[in-house]
C-alpha cells in the first residue's frame, strides 16, 4: 500500500497525460477539480503519449514520458487513439505502460443507485499473456491463457485489502466474490480459485464466495446491488468491467484506475471519442471519478472522499452533458462542480 500523504506538508507528484481526441479535454476539467479541492498539495507534471505522439516522435511512448512517471506516484490519463489497421513501430501505449510499471490491478468501482461494488482485475497474465501463434500453416490460432500462483496471489491481496477497506459501506461485513470457471478450466481456473480462496481465507472478517463467470454475469445485472468486491483473472474481469459500466449510466461517468505497488495510473473507462472532439461537450464525469480513485491511492484521502461527494452531487442535479440526454457543456459541468467545492 501506497504510504498516507495526508498531514505531510510536501506536495504530491503527480502526471497528467491528455493523450488524444477528448483525453486533454476531460484531463484539464479534472485537473481543475482536483485543484480547487486539493490546493497545492499537487504538484503536476505533464508527460505526454499517444498516437499524435507517435506522428511527431516515432514512438506512441517515448522514454522521457516514462523517465517523468517514475518520478510520480501517480498519473491520471485521458485516452489514445489507436489506429484500426497495423502500424509498423505503433504498440498500444496503455498496454505497454502497465507491464513497464507493473501495473497489476485493474479497479473499476461501479456505483449508481443501489449499487456499490467494484471490480478487481488480474491486469498481466491470463489471456492477455500475449502468447499467441499460428498451428497448421495458419489454419488454427491458439492463445494461451497463464495463470500463474503469484500473480493471484497478489491480485487476491490486493482485492481483500480494498474489501477489508470498505467495510461498513453496505452496513454488513465485506463480501470477495471470486470469479472463475474451475468447473471446464480445471488447471489455469483451479489454481486461480483455490490460490484465491486460499489468500481470502487469512482475512476472516470477510465473507467469501466463490461464482462461475457465466453465472456471474447473469446475476450481475439481475442484482448487482448484492455485489461489493468482485475479482477476477483478466478476461474475465475486463467484461464484468464493461458490462458493469454499463449498468450505472456508461463510458462518460465511470472511472478506473491501473495499480501497482508503487504507481497509480487512474483514467475514465472511455477513449477518445473522436466524434465529439474539440466540440467542448465532453463528459468529464468519468475523468474526475478517476481522479477520485487517484487521489485515494497516493495516500490523499479526504481529498479522494471530498471529490467523491462533488460526483455523488453531480449525479443527483448537476447539469447534463448530451451524452446523459442534457445540452450543457463540458465547462458547465466543471463550473458547476467547482461552485460545489
Ligand atoms: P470511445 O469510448 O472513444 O467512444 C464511444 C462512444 O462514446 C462515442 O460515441 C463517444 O462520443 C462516446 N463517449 C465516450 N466518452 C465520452 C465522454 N466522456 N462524453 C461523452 N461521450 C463520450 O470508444 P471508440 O469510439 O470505440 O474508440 C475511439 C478511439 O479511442 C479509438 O481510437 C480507440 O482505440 C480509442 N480507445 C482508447 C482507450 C484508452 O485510451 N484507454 C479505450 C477505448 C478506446
Ligand atoms: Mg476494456
Amino acid at each position: 500500500m501506497t504510504k498516507s500523504h495526508d498531514e505531510s506538508a510536501t506536495p504530491v507528484h503527480l502526471a497528467r497525460i491528455g493523450g488524444d481526441g477528448i483525453g486533454p479535454e476531460v484531463v484539464d476539467a479534472a485537473v481543475r477539480v482536483v485543484d480547487a479541492v486539493c490546493g497545492d498539495r499537487i504538484e503536476w507534471v505533464d508527460a505526454e503519449m499517444g498516437w499524435r505522439t507517435f506522428e511527431r516522435t516515432g514512438s506512441a511512448l517515448p522514454e522521457a514520458t516514462i523517465e517523468v512517471l517514475e518520478g510520480c506516484a501517480g498519473a491520471l490519463f485521458g485516452a489514445v487513439s489507436s489506429p484500426s489497421h497495423a502500424v509498423d513501430g505503433y504498440r498500444s501505449p496503455i498496454v505497454e505502460l502497465r507491464r513497464r510499471m507493473d501495473l497489476y490491478a485493474n479497479v473499476r468501482p461501479l456505483r449508481g443507485g443501489a449499487v456499490d461494488a467494484v471490480v478487481v482485475r488480474e491486469n498481466t497474465e491470463g489471456l492477455y499473456s500475449g502468447r499467441e501463434r499460428w498451428e497448421r500453416e495458419g489454419e488454427v490460432a491458439v492463445a494461451e491463457r497463464v495463470i500463474s500462483r503469484l500473480a493471484t496471489e497478489r491480485i487476491v491481496h490486493f482485492a481483500c485489502e480494498l474489501a477489508q477497506s470498505r467495510a461498513g459501506h453496505r452496513g454488513r461485513r465485506p463480501l470477495l466474490t471470486v470469479v472463475h470457471k474451475a468447473n471446464v478450466l480445471r488447471l489455469s481456473d483451479g489454481l486461480f480459485r483455490e490460490t484465491a480462496l486460499d489468500v481470502a481465507s487469512g482475512f476472516p472478517e470477510i465473507e467469501v464466495e466463490e461464482q462461475l463467470v457465466d453465472s456471474m454475469v447473469y446475476r450481475m445485472i439481475l442484482e448487482p446491488e448484492r455485489y461489493d468486491v468482485i475479482v477476477a483473472p483478466n478476461l474475465y474481469g475486463d467484461i464484468l468491467s464493461d458490462a458493469g459500466a454499463a449498468l450505472v449510466g456508461g463510458l462518460g461517468i465511470v472511472g478506473s484506475a491501473n495499480c501497482g505497488e508503487r504507481f497509480c495510473l487512474a483514467e475514465p473507462v472511455h477513449g477518445s471519442a473522436p466524434d465529439i472532439a474539440g466540440r467542448g461537450i465532453a463528459n468529464p464525469i468519468a475523468a474526475v471519478s478517476a481522479a477520485a480513485l487517484l487521489l485515494q491511492r497516493v495516500g490523499l484521502t479526504r481529498q479522494a472522499v471530498r471529490v467523491g461527494e462533488l460526483v455523488a452531487g453531480h449525479h443527483k442535479n448537476g447539469p447534463r452533458t448530451p451524452d446523459q440526454d442534457g445540452d450543457a457543456t463540458t465547462g458547465d459541468v466543471v463550473g458547476d462542480l467547482l461552485r460545489r467545492v
